[in-house]
């Protein structure tokens, strides 16, 4: 058991008694696994260790591009951070299908985030309500201190706004606070602002003549910005007439595409189970891009299945409508994303993954994330309704494979030959490498 104060230790000695405690029998073997993954900068490695707590090393993960992907006319080179073998081969395949048929479209719908204060009142709700009227100016100005600085860049608080919750809990309220926070993501600046804003609230109650000792008694519950941004909105879609959706390698004629894609995301629309691993392709390729440049895809991801809920059933966050011969599959999504502040320029690869993209607004972001998340489930759906998974999944998924039988490069080699006709199972693969090794 590792007792208390291992924070205030040393890394080097947090990983002595890391490995004393949990290896014993090959401390030294686990204790080089762990330094090896050290940057050999040490400079740069303080900076990773800094990021976090009780930080002991590095987990590598693969970073990737799509180096051509047309949105809305430009060409971008989207980076994508990813374990997932086949996602950044899917989006590339996506990217190549419509860059001969009008590319990407994305457009930004709001940008507003959101922000609210917790608090138990006990009175009479006309009475606040009043108060709030009279007092909202004074708590706008108050936070003029910590907003100035985002105002000059054309952000700021919007609006607060006070919501009686009293029916669905005694006494409870919520100061509804909004935001623009331009191209930050901007939540250091949303608490900060929501705490300034509770205690100015507290202190303006308790100082109120005309109310008595228990409507004086306001208890703030907590001030906290919202992951749940329905007004931050992009919408990304592709379009072609039907007879253009030919392509050798759909082995489908273009009418049955269409109409296997339209039901697909029907059955996405009808039933949870399936609506869940849709969407969840979606964020494939959107929590990819969304981490190569630091931004928060806890936050992402949380909001976009909050989002596919809002009609109070969850389902998918994609559509395909077919007018008029016309194929249109769209995505709409609130996308909480930043170019500046946090992690995006402090880490050098998010610095770089900026740069890649020509250091785009945050709204330019929010376009090329979305239309990823897109191309993800065009590629996902493409497959499910044509080969099956299975093929280019297990296709990507073969070098894992014979990595985890430990295959040489000669192996490797004759494997990728061997199952560009065969059905790739991890059995298969084993099966092979058997014949091969027995043959030598
Ligand atoms: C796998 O990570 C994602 C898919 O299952 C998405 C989907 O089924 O739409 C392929």
């Amino acid at each position: 058991m590792i007792s208390s104060g291992f924070s205030k230790l040393s890394k080097e000695k947090k990983i002595d008694l890391l490995v004393e405690n949990h290896f014993s029998n090959n401390a030294s073997e686990m204790k080089h696994v762990i330094e090896s993954f050290w940057h050999e900068d040490k400079l740069q490695q303080k900076q990773f260790d800094e990021f976090s707590e009780n930080t002991l090393t590095n987990f590598y993960f693969p970073y990737g591009v799509v180096p051509t992907f047309k949105l809305n006319g430009n060409h971008y080179c989207v980076p994508m951070v990813t374990e997932e073998s086949s996602v950044v081969a899917a989006a590339c395949r996506s990217a190549k299908f419509w860059e001969t048929r009008g590319g990407f479209h994305a457009k930004v719908v709001g940008t507003k985030k959101v922000g609210q204060v917790h608090f138990i009142w006990k009175g009479e709700s006309q009475k606040l309500k009043g108060f709030f009227d009279l007092n909202k100016k004074e708590l706008f100005e108050h936070t003029r201190p910590l907003t100035e600085n985002m105002e000059k860049r054309g952000g700021g608080v919007l609006d607060l706004e006070l919501v009686d919750k009293t029916t669905e809990e005694k006494n409870y309220y919520q100061m509804m606070v909004t935001f623009n926070t331009c191209d930050a993501m901007g939540a250091n600046f949303i608490n900060t602002v929501l705490e300034s804003i509770a205690k100015k609230w507290e202190e303006l109650i308790l100082n109120e003549a005309s109310f008595i000792e228990e409507e004086k008694d306001v208890l703030i519950i907590m001030s906290i910005l919202s992951n749940y941004t329905p007004d931050c909105l992009v919408k990304t879609w592709v379009e072609c007439e039907i007879d253009e959706l030919t392509d050798p390698k759909l082995e489908m004629a273009p009418q049955l595409f269409a109409h296997k894609m339209e039901l697909a995301v029907k059955v996405a629309e009808l039933d949870i189970f399936r609506a869940t691993t849709h969407n969840k392709g979606i964020f494939n390729g959107i929590d990819a891009v969304v981490l190569a440049t630091g931004n928060d895809f806890r936050a992402v991801e949380a909001c976009g299945h909050a989002y596919a809920s809002r009609e109070g059933k969850y389902k998918s966050l994609t559509k395909v409508e077919i007018v008029n011969n016309k194929f249109r599959f769209s995505l709409e999504i609130p996308l909480s994303l930043g170019t500046v502040g946090g992690l995006t320029r402090l880490h050098p690869l998010a610095k770089l993954s900026l740069k890649l993209l020509k250091n785009p607004s945050a709204e330019e972001l929010m376009m090329v994330t979305a239309a990823i998340g897109l191309a993800q489930n065009f590629g996902a759906l493409r497959s499910l309704v044509t080969s099956g998974i299975q093929k280019g999944h297990m296709k990507m998924h073969l070098l894992n494979i014979l990595n985890h039988f430990g295959a040489c490069d000669e192996e490797k080699k004759k494997a990728l030959d061997f199952f560009k006709e065969q059905t790739v199972s991890f059995k298969a693969v084993q099966d092979f490498l058997k014949t091969q090794r027995d043959y030598h």
